[in-house]
């Protein structure tokens, strides 16, 4: 439901599940959808990326922070572009965790897909006790600031993020549209320190737990322009509701 400037963005990540009948089942669920109003986007693992069709937009689930060579099953960026993929899931909480990769890391690949002009969906967000302990903002704020200290707000205009409490991804425990909208609203004011027109017109997704049922009141809140989804992107049907959501 966009009440502003921004549109509104849906990123289905299908993490490592997903096969060759649910990329033609989700292409034939995109392409005789009539989404006018919001960009649908499908982020499947690797092997996948080649059998969209140029009528789905396309992202990658991680890239390498290097440009080529001597780093085995690791895929560049050149890669990514040359399948056709147009976005890039960067800091996802399960590679921060499973893959230790650190905020000057995800840093370094954000500057990277921009170089290469595909857009970093940057993702970032607190463990519970985080939230739990009252040092939310900073550790928000922390994750953030390597991004800019790499990179400088000016390049904050090509880059989506994407607010992900680690306690509601995959949990089925949603924060409530509230909680979203605060966090949302936090990361446009610390973003318009230092730029506040960037800081209006950045679209900002939340993830974790997202579904059909939950996607409308989420997407209704004012700093919230969208979703990045895990477990429901892998429904046609339901991708689609969450889609529809967003489109209104
Ligand atoms: P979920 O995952 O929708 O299954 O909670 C979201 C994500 O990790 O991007």
């Amino acid at each position: 439901m966009q009440i502003n400037s921004r549109r509104s963005m849906v990123a289905g990540n299908w993490k490592m599940n997903g096969d060759k009948a649910l990329v033609k089942q989700m292409k034939k669920q995109l392409e005789k959808a009539s989404l006018e109003n919001m960009d649908a986007v499908i982020c499947p693992p690797f092997p996948y990326l080649g059998m969209f069709t140029d009528s789905i937009k396309l992202g990658a689930q991680n890239m390498s922070q290097f440009d080529s060579g001597a780093h085995t099953g690791e895929v560049s960026v050149s890669m990514l572009k040359e399948v056709g993929c147009s976005y890039i899931i960067i800091g996802h909480s399960e590679r921060r965790e499973d893959n230790f990769e650190s905020n000057e890391i995800v840093a370094q690949k954000v500057e990277k897909a921009l170089n290469a002009d595909l857009t970093p969906i940057l993702c970032f967000g607190e463990p519970e006790d985080i939230r739990d302990d009252g040092t939310l903002f900073t550790y928000i704020a922390t994750q953030l600031d390597a991004v800019l200290k790499q990179v400088g707000i000016a390049q904050f205009a090509k880059i989506v993020l994407a607010y992900e409490p680690i306690w509601a991804i995959g949990t089925g425990k949603t924060a409530s549209p509230e909680q979203a909208q605060e966090v949302h609203a936090f990361v446009r004011g610390h973003l318009a320190k230092l730029d506040s027109d960037i800081a209006a017109k950045i679209v900002i997704l939340y993830g974790g737990s997202v579904k059909g049922s939950n996607a409308e009141e989420l997407f209704s809140q004012a700093d919230v322009d969208g979703g990045l989804i895990g477990g429901a992107s892998l429904n046609p049907d339901d991708f689609l509701s969450i889609c529809l959501a967003a489109n209104q």
